[in-house]
């Protein structure tokens, strides 16, 4: 359902329309009495389209339209006028309005007038969707190293100031993720996260992606259209890969940063700008500026305060927790209920150099989850690339895994691995892979003893210290299950439990 607002002062007209509009089915149709209850309504509820008288008591129409676009720049709003009153009717178009139709409104000129505006309605939830829209819940940032604490506090302080960011970083070093957590910390939050990648936006569409065009502005543009500035206004915009921004569009951006005010490309009108920017990049601007491929100008404007990302090798501490983060999540989407990473995939994870930083990390965990069958994730799910790189033998765990007793029985019961004791604070919240991985602890094979002894008592636990059925349902053969327990100096009976 399309739904829109009439706002008149006068009941008569307001029921005009409203029979206008009933013909159709696909409208759902409320009412204001003056410009002050358009804004009550607008505010409290997601109207598609404003219907606006211009002369009404308490708030004008100009002045509401004002208000209406300021709290939901995506509403159509079309102005109804007396034919004397077209004047405001033009101002209204300038500030905002879709288009005007005059009083005493045909009801085909109204329906002609709201099918157009609902194309350029759709056009606009097309730039919404490819402007993926911070959520309130967010994304947990996972940093427990200085670096990141550092990133964090420049976060909070740049929350309460509205000045230009740029962020700084290798690929997949989670630029994206900080500008969003810079707008949705942000007295922005209410107003929109749009985000705009430079490098992927042919050049001569650039001026018209970021400031929109009127009807005609050039061959194609058939349709008026609002640019990325307009839809971010009151949030913040996202200038993704801001150094491949051609040159003529640099000094365009440096005219919004210094004047706040834009141009739509074939009008003659100034457009005010309320909008912040959050630029990134992780090209050597310096050199681009020596090189004459970037502009110093727009360079010292966008780099006020920067934030410098540090990859992922340089935070190797943060990697279990992202780990783990990786792991619910495709939980999640994957529909399973994977508990972790044996310790010697975790090793190897751990000993990687990750070129593609998070994103890298990502894509090899869910890389593992759709290979994984089983409750952990084995080294022989990692990438072949991986293991490589980080010295295993492949051949050996080739043949390691042929010789390996069947492992693919499903378990009738399930092991209750969340109720062993958990080794760490994270465990505790339920948020750990099962071994932790704190500094000092980087010793596999002490590693490996440990994840042993947790795992053996958890499946002891699970199976009431019966050594039989655990050896059955966790895939160990009864005499290594047997040999282990006395190395460990485990007592099966300390889990039963009757
Ligand atoms: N600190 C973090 N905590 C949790 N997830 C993170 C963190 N940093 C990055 N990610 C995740 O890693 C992925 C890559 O992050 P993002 O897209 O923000 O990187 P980027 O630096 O913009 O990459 P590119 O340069 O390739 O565009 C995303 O899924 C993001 O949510
Ligand atoms: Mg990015």
């Amino acid at each position: 359902m399309i739904k829109v607002l009439v706002v008149d002062d006068d009941a008569g007209l307001r029921l005009s329309v409203r029979s206008s509009l009933a013909s159709s089915q696909k409208y759902e149709i409320a009412e204001a009495v003056d410009g002050l209850d358009a804004v009550e309504k607008v505010k409290k509820d997601k109207f598609n389209v404003v219907l606006l008288d211009v002369d009404m008591p308490r708030l004008s129409g100009l002045d509401a339209l004002k208000e209406i676009k300021k709290h939901d720049p995506s509403i159509i709003v079309i102005i109804m006028t007396a034919f004397a009153n077209i004047d405001d009717a033009v101002i209204a178009v300038k500030e905002g309005a879709y288009n005007y139709v005059s009083k005493p409104v045909q009801s085909e000129d109204l329906l002609n007038m709201i099918n157009n505006a609902l194309e350029a309605y759709n056009l606009i939830s097309s730039i919404a969707a490819s402007s993926p829209i911070m959520m309130d819940a967010g994304r947990k940032i996972i940093g427990n190293t200085t670096q990141m604490v550092k990133v964090f506090n420049i976060i909070n302080k740049l929350s309460k100031v509205d000045t230009p960011v740029l962020v700084r970083g290798e690929s997949g070093t989670g630029k994206e993720l900080i500008a969003r957590a810079i707008h949705s910390n942000s007295a922005r939050k209410t107003g929109r996260f749009v985000a705009i990648n430079c490098s992927a936006i042919p050049e001569n569409l650039f001026e018209s992606e970021l400031f929109g065009h009127e009807k005609g502005a050039f061959t194609g543009a058939d349709q008026r259209k609002i640019g990325k500035f307009q839809y971010a206004e009151g949030g913040t915009l996202f200038l993704d890969e801001v150094g491949d921004m051609p040159a003529l569009m640099q000094v365009k951006l440096l005219r919004v940063l210094q004047e706040k005010v834009f141009t739509p490309v074939g009008s003659n009108r100034e457009i005010e700008s309320n909008v912040r920017i959050v630029a990134a990049t992780n090209r050597p601007l310096e050199d681009m500026i020596k090189k004459g491929d970037f502009r110093e100008d727009l360079y010292y404007r966008l780099n006020v305060m920067p934030i410098t990302l540090p990859s992922l090798r340089e935070r190797k501490k943060d990697i279990p927790s992202m780990i783990n983060m990786f792991i619910k999540k495709f939980n999640e989407s994957h529909g399973k209920q994977i508990v972790g990473l044996t310790a010697d995939a975790t090793h190897c994870l751990q000993k990687y150099d990750w070129p593609g930083n998070i994103r890298e990390l990502e894509n090899v965990i869910e890389h593992a989850f759709i290979l994984q069958e089983g409750k952990q994730i084995q080294i022989t799910s990692l990438p072949e690339t991986i293991l490589e790189v980080t010295g295993v033998d492949i051949d050996a765990l080739a043949k390691e895994v042929a010789n390996e007793e069947p492992c693919d029985q499903e378990l009738t019961t399930p092991l209750a691995l969340e109720s062993a004791s958990p080794t760490s604070d994270e465990a505790k919240n339920g948020d750990s892979i099962e071994i932790g991985f704190e500094e000092g602890q980087l010793d596999f094979n002490k590693q490996k003893e440990a994840f042993e002894k947790e795992f053996i008592i958890k499946a002891l636990k699970s199976f009431n210290g019966r050594i039989n059925q655990t050896a059955l349902h966790a895939n160990i053969p009864k005499k290594t299950l047997l040999r282990k327990i006395e190395k460990y100096g485990i007592n099966a009976k300390d889990y039963t439990q009757s």
